[in-house]
């Protein structure tokens, strides 16, 4: 029987950049980065690349010429002065990002796309987009889910998103995951999900509605909520919602369908 290595991190400085090398690595920051991303490619953005810092953005955005493309991101969780849109996924319409290219910057996000860029593949998931990431990387040898956190702590939000895709790879054997090789951290993640899921169930709730509810106890939510955004906690439950797998083209520092 083929066994297959599967690891979630909880923080980029939980390994080391190298260690991803050869790695399928899929990058997670629920609140909200990934779940943005996601639904811009899944409202046509033609591409979105990830930057470190707001002058970078600044200047891809120049050097493409800036009223083609579309200025995105926060800091502090609020829009950026003279950017175009923010960091919430629901301000990714069609209207707004289709055929254009999404030049993005968040604290935690895309820090964490840039950490992985030495994996073998790069992808963006999230709960709108987890059957899709999920069927992506099955049959991979080697999985790495690395978390973003906020601000170097590790985050609640992302860890059951990494627990929901860990649960959705161990399917359909069940939740002893036999053919694989996972990290504690996989184990921890993937029952901290299942134990929501069974919340969930329990107490009648849908799984969907429970979820929203939990992020508010999260770091990232409770950040969102201080900032009047608790609409987005909502937003970034849609458990598969969307229907794409972004992946990151390290050659081009771009992320596509
Ligand atoms: C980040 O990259 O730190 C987040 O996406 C923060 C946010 O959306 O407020």
């Amino acid at each position: 029987m083929n066994r297959y290595e599967l690891n979630v991190h909880n923080l980029p400085r939980d390994v080391a950049e190298q260690d991803l090398a050869g790695s399928v690595v899929i990058v997670i920051d629920v609140l909200r980065a990934t779940s943005t991303i996601c639904q811009a490619i899944a409202s046509g953005a033609r591409e979105v690349m990830p930057c470190l810092e707001i002058d970078e953005a600044l200047a891809a955005a120049d050097a493409a010429g800036r009223s083609s493309v579309i200025l995105g991101g926060e800091r502090k969780g609020g829009k950026i002065p003279g950017f175009d849109l923010g960091n919430s996924p629901s301000e990714y319409t069609l209207e707004a990002v289709r055929g254009r290219k999404v030049i993005i910057t968040t604290t935690n996000g895309t820090r964490a796309l840039h950490f992985a860029r030495m994996a073998k593949r790069v992808l963006v998931g999230s709960f709108l987009n987890l059957s899709a990431v999920v069927a992506s990387v099955r049959g991979e040898a080697r999985i790495d889910i690395l978390c973003a956190g906020t601000d170097g702590q590790m985050t609640m939000e992302d860890f059951l998103a990494a627990g929901a895709i860990v649960y959705g790879l161990c399917q359909p054997i069940g939740t002893f995951c036999t053919n694989w090789n996972m990290n504690y951290m996989a184990h921890a993640a993937r029952d901290e999900w299942d134990l929501l899921e069974f919340y969930a169930e329990h107490t009648g709730q849908k799984l969907i509605e429970h979820l929203a509810i939990e992020l508010q106890g999260t770091q990232g939510g409770s950040n969102l909520l201080g900032i009047g955004l608790g609409r987005d906690l909502v937003d970034c439950a849609q458990i598969d919602r969307l229907s794409v797998a972004p992946a990151l083209d390290v050659a081009n520092w771009r992320i596509t369908a």
